[in-house]
């Protein structure tokens, strides 16, 4: 059977500008800004050639510090006495270094700290208000008790579960310490924090009780803190999955867990150290510690999910794509290295299948559409793009190896969503039109420009329906850099190139499209149904957030149907998980959609491969004859 996924990834495989002799390919994640730079120069150089933005308050002297970066190790020079003054030990021996400092030497990859990029990454944390649920899975009890004496010498637990009513619960170890000096500090009056008949925290009585939801997408996560009690969302943050640096893809990141001596262990704490970061970061923010937090929730892939509780991922990264568990999980919190406070558990989302996972459940969990309404489409495009369709009282998904195209990885000027992004682009004639984020001077394309910009060169006839350029229009040029529509020339960029598309990122777009277009066909066969028939079409995720719709129908990846059917929603798994927090039932309900959505496995529908050719063609969302 082909493996629609391996396949498409590696036909995926990367594009872009080679390097040539006296030059090194440098790439700088997760700003997603990579391209060939001088051997020998500063990575400082190198960002700014490649507009990766690294702040450099001191202008690259040397004196601010401010400029730290990861390079893979060995493919720079060694630390210099400036970086050896204003970086601590630890620093130094986990690899940071300063860009202004260090020389390329080698092909290389570059880590950028969020506090050192000159502007914020779009954090693409909006998404869909939720309500709390009445019925949360930890409780808050205040307690007071009388001190012991030579007449009452019950111990300090038993003491406090009794004076709570709670005389058979049990109490976490890690609270069991902290209870003693706490009960003595705190003249015997204490807040306790119980899940489940057990005491998993005790605390001050003005600790809150707090909780994490946390999306962990193949290249972003996006985390929020949320009052459990309220449901009210206190603080968000988004930023880059620090996996990337194992590879872009789900495959790549699994042949790396399987192929490497500690791989599964650098994937896991990488993730983990970052959700840490980040966790820190929303508590400090609203002024408390992690001993506010009581419970998490995660949802992630089916990949991101086995990956971040060290599961085996072999069975996942081959045909027939079977997880290693697909019921959700409630684990304490320290068992998988998260700082959260005593005793407090993660609870980790169910999974539908081997490409479908608790993200999707947790996607569908808050658009709440019902199966037996009108046929209604999810789409949450990513990296993998899951597809639900709901109808005939049936849902059911697929997944779709869209790849990174979308999301800028494989384009030779993608980048993320940051300021100098192009984000939109119009195209008339010889005229090009471009918006950038935050009005900034160009620097690349993020998903949305990539998409535009493909859009409006097939509607300016530039490129043909078989998605090949036209070669006499003025503003294709062939470069040493390749056949190339150029959008923002080199002049007066400072030495930079130029922005364009190449014919490259064209035969990359249209493998990303077709996964798409091929995914929402084969369900729509599946249930019977055209295209029209469809009442509703939800889009989620950070890219569909953000994307012209006009643009994707344009080009065939949506259906063609009224703009007033479109739903925008933002980060819906997000949602779902923010859901899930603070109501139990909620939970239930996420089982209950993992157990009842069929998955159809698209490379085992005999027509597949034939659309799936089909829909690389550049034309407007068409189902075959005889569907
Ligand atoms: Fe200031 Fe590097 S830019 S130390």
């Amino acid at each position: 059977m082909m493996n629609t996924h391996q396949d498409s990834e590696q036909q995926l495989a990367a594009s872009g500008p080679q390097a040539e002799a006296g030059e090194v390919f440098v790439d700088f994640e997760p700003v997603g800004r990579r391209g060939p730079c001088a051997r020998g120069s500063t990575l400082l150089d190198c960002a700014r050639l490649l507009g990766a933005g690294i702040a450099a308050v001191c202008g690259g002297h040397g004196t601010c510090g401010r400029c730290k970066v990861v390079p893979a190790t060995d493919t720079v020079s060694g630390p210099t006495t400036i970086e050896t003054t204003l970086l601590s030990h630890s620093e130094l021996s986990a690899g940071v270094r300063l860009a202004c400092q260090c020389r390329v030497l080698r092909d290389c990859l570059v880590t950028v700290p969020p506090e050192s990029l000159s502007t914020p990454q779009r954090a693409q944390i909006e998404g869909l208000e939720v309500a709390a649920g009445s019925d949360p899975p930890v409780t808050s009890v205040e307690v007071t008790v009388s001190a012991p004496s030579m007449h009452d010498v019950q111990g300090d637990a038993d003491r406090v579960l009794h004076a709570a009513g709670k005389g058979t619960a049990t109490i976490d170890v890690a609270a069991a310490r902290a209870l003693p000096p706490l009960l003595r500090a705190s003249d015997w009056a204490l807040r306790l924090a119980i899940r489940d008949d057990e005491v998993i925290r005790v605390s001050n009585l003005s600790m809150p009780t707090l909780g994490l939801a946390v999306d962990l997408g193949t290249t972003k996560i996006a985390a929020y803190l949320v009052n459990m009690l309220s449901g009210e969302v206190l603080a968000a943050e988004g930023r880059m999955n620090p996996q990337i640096r194992y590879g872009e893809d789900v495959v790549s990141r699994m042949t790396h867990a399987l192929t490497n001596e500690g791989g599964a262990r650098d994937l896991c704490t990488s993730v983990v150290d970052a959700l840490n970061e980040m966790t820190e970061r929303l508590v400090a923010s609203v002024g408390y510690t992690t001993d506010a937090l009581v419970e998490a929730v995660i949802v992630g892939n089916t990949a991101m999910h086995h990956l971040l509780l060290t599961l085996p991922v072999d069975s996942l990264s081959r045909s027939p794509y079977v997880p290693a568990i697909s019921a959700p999980m409630d684990i304490k919190a320290r068992e998988l290295g998260l700082r959260l406070s005593q005793g407090a558990y993660v609870h980790v989302f169910p999974n539908i299948a081997g490409f479908v996972g608790g993200d999707h459940v947790a996607a569908l969990l808050a658009i709440d559409a019902s199966p037996s309404g009108s046929p209604t489409l999810v789409i949450d495009i990513g990296t993998n793009t899951e597809v639900c369709l709901l109808a005939n009282g049936r849902r059911t998904s697929v997944s779709c190896a869209s790849g990174p195209a979308f999301e800028g990885g494989h384009i030779r000027d993608g980048m993320r969503a940051a300021a100098g992004a192009i984000e939109h682009v119009e195209i008339s004639g010889d005229e090009v039109h471009v918006q950038t984020i935050e009005d900034s001077d160009p620097v690349g394309l993020c998903g949305s420009g990539i998409l535009d910009t493909l859009a409006e060169m097939h509607r300016n006839g530039i490129v043909d329906r078989m998605g090949r350029l036209d070669t006499s229009h003025s503003r294709v040029k062939n470069s040493d850099r390749g056949k190339e529509y150029v959008l923002v020339s080199g002049e007066g960029r400072n030495g930079k190139p130029s922005i364009g598309m190449t014919q490259g990122d064209v035969r990359q777009l249209q493998l990303a499209k077709s996964a798409i277009e091929t995914g929402i066909q084969l369900l729509l066969v599946h249930e019977q149904l055209a295209p029209t028939d469809l009442s509703a079409v939800v889009v989620a995720g950070a890219f569909g957030t953000y994307i012209d719709l006009q643009s994707a129908m344009a080009i065939g990846m949506l259906p063609e149907l009224p703009l007033e059917r479109y739903k925008q929603v933002g980060n819906a798994a997000g949602a779902g998980a923010k859901l899930a927090l603070s109501s139990l039932a909620r939970r239930r309900e996420a089982v209950e959609i993992a157990a009842r959505t069929g998955y159809l496995e698209l490379a085992a529908e005999p027509t597949f491969m034939k659309r799936f050719v089909d829909n690389t063609y550049i034309a407007p969302f068409e189902m075959t004859e005889g569907d």
